[in-house]
């Protein structure tokens, strides 16, 4: 399973990718508009950070104009990956990026026929956005299953990437049903490596060392 980091910040992307659990990035218009710099240089500094996917969100709504962004951020560094939104534009223009071989990574996907469709147009990640399903009552991760099922029914490519993780029993959740990748807030990474019993433990031995020493 792949870690993806879900984040702007370049702070965060270079203390996690520390950690050596980090294969990738993901990114948002609302994430860079946090970050307060424009999209282009964020994406080339992450590149000079990651060795892995970075995802750079289009904000066209047409696909000739998704398509010119599209190049433009492909430009930028080989391991841009162009993230589309699941629309019928976003699927013209991602039929068009998967024939030149520019990968994608369609998102804002809240049900399987939507991730079929993106599999159909050879995008080489589909985000189900899993806590936001659970906001509205459902529940995110029986979406994942789901489109798992699908994937495989037909030996599709394409790679289930679970988005909109919120804590760390999603990214558990997410691993037991297959998905390939998750994209994860730096928070809810810090927290997957917390146990008491971790914390009790280690202060345990430290503490017996110390007393040994004596
Ligand atoms: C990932 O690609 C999405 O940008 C992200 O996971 C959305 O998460 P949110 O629903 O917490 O905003």
């Amino acid at each position: 399973m792949e870690f993806f980091i879900d984040t702007g910040n370049l702070e965060e992307i270079k203390e996690s990718y520390r950690w050596g659990i980090i294969d990738g990035v993901t990114t948002n218009p609302s994430l860079v508009a946090k970050e307060g710099i424009d999209q282009r240089s964020l994406i080339t500094s992450i590149s000079e950070i990651v060795d892995g996917p970075i995802s750079a969100e289009v904000i066209s709504t047409d696909a000739p104009g998704m398509l010119k962004e599209a190049y433009e951020l492909a430009e930028i560094h080989k391991n841009v990956v162009i993230k589309l939104p699941m629309t019928k534009e976003g699927m013209v223009a991602c039929h068009e990026l998967s024939q030149k071989d520019i990968k994608t990574n369609i998102t804002l996907v809240f049900s399987a026929n939507q991730a079929l469709l993106a599999a159909k147009n050879g995008a080489t990640y589909v985000s189900p956005f899993i806590g936001r399903l659970d906001d509205i009552g459902q529940t995110g991760v029986q979406l994942i299953a789901e489109i798992k099922d699908i994937f495989d029914n037909y030996a599709f490519q394409t790679k289930i990437l679970a988005a909109s993780i919120r804590h760390v029993d999603h990214l558990k959740s997410c691993a037991l049903v297959g998905a390939d990748v998750a994209t994860i807030p730096y928070k809810v990474l810090n927290q997957l490596f917390m146990h008491p019993l971790t914390t009790s433990g280690l202060e345990q031995f430290l503490k017996d060392h110390a007393n040994s020493l004596k």
